[in-house]
């Protein structure tokens, strides 16, 4: 059960912030993991902000997002130089490993995975950024390995 009183205390923070929704937004998420439609209604009814407005702004910024995704969110680069690289059969080795198609979590809560535009390191394709850590010169055996140590992280710190 969410504690949505959390919404009215970070509105609340902001109070004296001339323009304060995206700061609210930013912090909200961070405490919730997303902004689903429950927590962005408490936001509208505590700013007194137009639901509509609200959100235009939650939509319309790639750094929010409206639905919940792992604690490690996979982002795979198909780009040409990937792509040429096998790219495509690393993140089929991905999807058949998690049981997930595109930007799909797992049930555990662990895993998103989502495409990227290139990340400028084509040097050494193909290429995938888990979180922060970036991760080249893939295979799918490797892609597998690398996923196994985030699996056994992600459930040890659970
Ligand atoms: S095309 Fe994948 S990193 Fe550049």
């Amino acid at each position: 059960m969410q504690d949505l009183g959390k919404v009215d205390e970070i509105v609340k923070s902001y109070k004296e912030t001339k323009t304060p929704l995206i700061y609210i937004l930013k912090d909200v998420q961070k405490e919730f993991g997303c902004l689903s439609d429950k927590i962005l209604t408490r936001v509208a009814k505590t700013t007194k902000i137009p639901l509509s407005e609200i959100y235009g702004v939650a939509t319309f910024y790639s750094l929010f997002t409206t639905v919940k995704k792992g604690k490690y969110i996979i982002r795979c680069c198909n780009n040409a130089p990937c792509h040429v690289k096998g790219s495509k059969e690393v993140l089929d080795r991905i999807k058949e490993y998690l049981g997930l198609e595109m930007n799909e979590t797992t049930p555990d809560n662990l895993f998103t995975l989502e495409f990227t535009s290139c990340l400028g390191l084509c040097a050494v394709a193909p290429v995938m950024m888990i979180n922060d850590e970036v991760y080249g010169n893939l295979t799918p055996e490797k892609a597998v390995a690398i996923l196994k140590d985030y699996k056994m992280k992600g459930q040890a710190n659970a």
